[in-house]
């Protein structure tokens, strides 16, 4: 019974191994696209697309990551287990991967709305539509909607920290605009498309 168990393992590690090098996948990336795909783009309800960003911004999200400056509930301790050298082989393999759109129920009069709160809210740290991000390298582009409202839950529900500035920038359009605005948001950055 022993011996047959090791002999799965075995038969897994080595189907693991071929299947990797024949894609071309570096070993430190098996581990990321069991959950993020292996391309990088969102499998799942509450997960995050991580394709076709700077190189520069991925690095530094891993880096908050493993130091304990960015919140999250599984990345925090899986970053701790790699180097820098590790992290760029990451950034390079997932950020010349082109993002997969998937389709979005995007219902167009809240993205028109979403659009105008976004530019008057929004715009000036997150850049081009959430598109590019010079500011604090997150990405809305491409993101499923579901993902997004998880995102701003947890910030104000108080599990992730916000950062003060965009605290005052969020609070303000929710009290100008009502709660509603937040759900217009998620429909505009859930229709945009290019990431530059
Ligand atoms: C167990 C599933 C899982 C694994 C394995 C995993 N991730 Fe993640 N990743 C997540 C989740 C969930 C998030 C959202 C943050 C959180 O809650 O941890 C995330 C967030 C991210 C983000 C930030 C996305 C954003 O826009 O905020 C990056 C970059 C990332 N992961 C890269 C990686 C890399 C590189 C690996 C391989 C070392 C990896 N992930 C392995 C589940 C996973
Ligand atoms: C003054 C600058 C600023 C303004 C204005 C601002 N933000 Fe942010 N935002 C940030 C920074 C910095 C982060 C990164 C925080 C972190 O990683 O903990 C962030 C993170 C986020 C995230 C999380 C992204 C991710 O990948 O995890 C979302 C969603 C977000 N902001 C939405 C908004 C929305 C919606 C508005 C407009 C109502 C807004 N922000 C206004 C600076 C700002």
């Amino acid at each position: 019974m022993r011996y047959k168990n090791w002999l799965t393992i075995a038969g897994l590690i080595f189907y693991t191994t071929t299947w990797a090098n024949d894609q071309n996948i570096p070993m430190v990336v098996g581990p990321c696209i069991t959950c993020h795909g292996i391309a990088g783009s969102s499998v799942g309800p509450a997960m995050p697309t991580i394709a076709g960003r700077e190189k520069e911004g991925f690095i530094e999200i891993m880096e908050a990551y493993r130091d304990n400056e960015r919140f999250s509930t599984v990345m925090g301790r899986l970053a701790k287990g790699y180097t820098d050298a590790d992290f760029k082989i990451m950034a390079d393999y997932f950020c010349q991967q082109a993002i997969v759109h998937y389709p979005q129920n995007v219902d167009s009069a809240k993205v028109e709305k979403g659009r105008k709160l976004h530019n008057k809210y929004c715009e000036t740290c997150h850049e081009e539509g959430g598109c590019e991000d010079s500011e604090s390298y997150n990405l809305f582009t491409g993101q499923r909607m579901s993902y997004l409202q998880y995102n701003l839950a947890d910030f104000l529900n108080g599990n992730r920290d916000m950062p003060k500035r965009m605290e005052k920038y969020l609070l303000k359009m929710m009290k100008e605009q009502g709660e509603e605005s937040i759900d217009d948001l998620v429909h505009f950055y859930g229709s945009q498309k290019s990431v530059k």
